[in-house]
């Protein structure tokens, strides 16, 4: 019996690996947030978002019970993997699969965050695809969205580089202020033609079967 599907799940690409964001790994993560190192400008995230707090502490508590509180909600119409990103045997960012009407309509969603001295060396990318490996090769998804603000060069240049297709613009806030989203589709086709051999999962048959069971 696994208690939270992410636990046990592990993919490993030739560069890093993307690990279930266990308590002791979050511990590890906290004090990357808690010295801002998640933080990006111009501002990435869309409201409400924890890594927006000022103070410190409160950041990285808000964070963290965001994280428990993710953890809890495994249903069909939606549940959230973390992951914490490991390179070098050391966790230097976050990289989550959303689950949004999977039951339905095998549609699922990613987030993530590297730390700052972490980024500009390939490693957002590499762990976007390892993530995509596990939804559309593990889990069976028929399909990946992404939206970024449309000045978050790094984001988009990875949806872009990873043959998704522009799918249309939102509005959303960052700190209260509008400003617009990209949307992005990438559907299993398109996937399957840059689908990788060097990249080995372990642990998503449970969590297949888990997910399933929500059903
Ligand atoms: C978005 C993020 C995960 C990307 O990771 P990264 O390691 O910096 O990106 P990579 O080095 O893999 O670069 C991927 C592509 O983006 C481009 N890129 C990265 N940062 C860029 C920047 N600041 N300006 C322009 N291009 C950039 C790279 O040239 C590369 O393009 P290519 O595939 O055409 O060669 C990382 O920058 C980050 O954590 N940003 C802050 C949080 C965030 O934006 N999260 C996403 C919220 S939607």
């Amino acid at each position: 019996m696994i208690s939270y599907p992410a636990f046990g799940v592990q993919v490993t690409t030739p560069r890093l690996e993307l690990r279930a964001a266990t308590d002791d790994l979050l511990e590890q993560l906290g004090t990357l947030v808690r010295d801002g190192r998640a933080a990006a400008h111009p501002l990435p995230y869309d409201d409400p978002m924890s890594l927006y707090e000022s103070d410190p502490e409160l950041r990285e508590q808000r964070w963290l019970q965001g994280i428990w509180r993710g953890r809890g909600r495994v249903e069909p119409d939606f549940w959230r993997l973390y992951f914490a990103v490991i390179v070098d045997g050391e966790p230097v960012g976050m990289q989550d699969l959303i689950g949004d009407r999977f039951s339905t309509l095998g549609t699922v969603t990613t987030f993530s965050w590297l730390s700052a001295d972490a980024r500009g060396r390939g490693v957002g990318r590499e762990m976007r695809e390892a993530v995509l490996h596990l939804a559309f090769d593990g889990l069976g998804a028929r399909e990946a969205s992404s939206d970024a603000f449309l000045d978050n060069a790094g984001s988009n240049a990875v949806s872009k580089s990873l043959g998704y297709r522009e799918n249309g613009t939102d509005w959303d806030t960052r700190q209260g202020e509008p400003a617009l989203l990209q949307r992005w589709r990438l559907t299993r086709e398109s996937w399957l033609q840059r689908r990788r051999d060097d990249i080995e999962l372990r642990g998503e048959a449970a969590c297949r079967e888990f997910l399933s069971r929500t059903a």
